[in-house]
């Protein structure tokens, strides 16, 4: 199993910052069991219809919040009241600052009966948890998405679940930089423009290319502007066939192990007209190219071994700089500061914009 601590990214084993943990329809009125970051936790949704993510174990005497069928708490839809979820073993009942707020049988309320929570948000079909190793509030607001989700004329992405990979997200992070792969694994080719940016808490990646499955005209070329906001949060906005919107989200379920979702949203029309069965079949299916393409980095990370040290030649980009940027999120916030200064700026590996192109 290969660590946090074998790539030397810092004090901490679980990166800061905002990672998916499912697809909306995974908080329900029904807690449910999920693990990530090396621990078991619960998400459910209050009556408000908010999600919530919380440690699945209760500080009274250690019960699963959510592996229980058989507690009448449970069978009589006791489990959820107001915003507060209510363990199945004896009763006790925590808010959503995970403090205890009511036993059925006392009138205690030991301080120490608290549940870790969790900042969770949905937003775009999706339920988003702020991780912190040191416990505190966001230093950055979760993404947007382009504000395409449930807008005219696009759309919404499906969500697809890509694997649960048996490596570190860092080698996923690498494609950022990485230039080389784009012709052999995407099929990219006449490379114009290829850059990186780093910006605080930001990385972007500023591409363009022509492409053998995503633009289909000939001498046609494909615009990328990709950026991760934080370790786990890729976003695309893509000028191809179609002008669409990717997400690809990546959470450690445990050191070794990660997992990898993608979404793609498709714009069909200036949001005048109605979308018609066969635009929304259109854009699913070029939302199927994507996933695709993706499955095609996939299919590597799945297979390769753990990569601590790129051995970088001139035509690579710039992996170096990249792992400094991200070794960001895990160090105390006091240091993060420091890699970010280290990183920072725009580095441009390929401009051949006004070269005479190749037919
Ligand atoms: S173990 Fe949860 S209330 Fe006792
Ligand atoms: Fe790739």
């Amino acid at each position: 199993m290969v660590t946090s601590k074998d790539y030397r990214l810092g004090d901490f084993d679980y990166p800061r910052g905002w990672f998916m943990v499912g697809p909306a329809s995974e908080a329900t009125k029904a807690p449910r069991a999920i693990r990530y970051f090396g621990q078991d936790l619960v998400i459910y949704r209050g009556e408000s219809g908010s999600p919530y993510v919380v440690e699945a174990y209760c500080p009274h005497m250690g019960a699963h919040l959510a592996n229980n069928s058989t507690s009448y708490i449970v069978r009589d839809n006791e489990q959820i009241e107001g915003e507060s979820i209510r363990c199945p073993y004896h009763g006790w009942r925590f808010g959503t600052d995970g403090q205890c707020n009511h036993i059925p049988y006392s009138d205690a309320r030991p301080k120490a009966a608290r549940l870790r929570t969790f900042p969770t948000l949905e937003r775009a079909g999706i339920i988003w948890v702020w991780h912190d190793p040191e416990g505190l509030e966001p230093d950055f607001d979760l993404p947007v998405f382009g504000g395409h989700y449930d807008s005219p004329g696009w759309v919404n992405w499906k969500i697809d679940h890509m694997g649960d990979l048996q490596s570190h997200p860092i080698e996923i992070v690498d494609n950022m930089a990485d230039l080389a792969h784009f012709q052999p694994i995407h099929g990219s080719i006449n490379t114009t423009y290829f850059a990186n940016e780093f910006k605080g808490h930001q990385v972007w990646q500023y591409f363009s290319s022509g492409h053998r499955t995503l633009v289909t005209e000939p001498n046609a070329q494909l615009y990328t502007s990709t950026w991760y906001t934080g370790p786990a949060i890729l976003q695309s906005d893509m000028k191809g066939d179609f002008d669409s919107f990717i997400m690809i989200a990546h959470t450690p379920v445990e050191e070794g192990c990660t997992r990898v979702w993608h979404g793609l949203m498709v714009q069909v029309n200036d949001g005048t007209a109605p979308i018609t069965d066969e635009l929304r079949g259109a854009a699913l299916a070029y939302q199927e190219g994507s996933r695709m393409a993706l499955a095609q980095d996939v299919e590597v990370w799945q297979h390769k071994r753990p990569c601590f040290n790129p051995m970088v030649v001139p035509g690579d980009g710039p992996f170096g700089k990249l792992r400094t940027w991200y070794k960001q999120f895990f160090q105390p916030r006091d240091k993060a500061g420091e890699y970010q200064k280290r990183a920072e700026g725009l580095v441009v590996s390929v401009d051949r914009r006004n070269e005479p192109q190749a037919a």
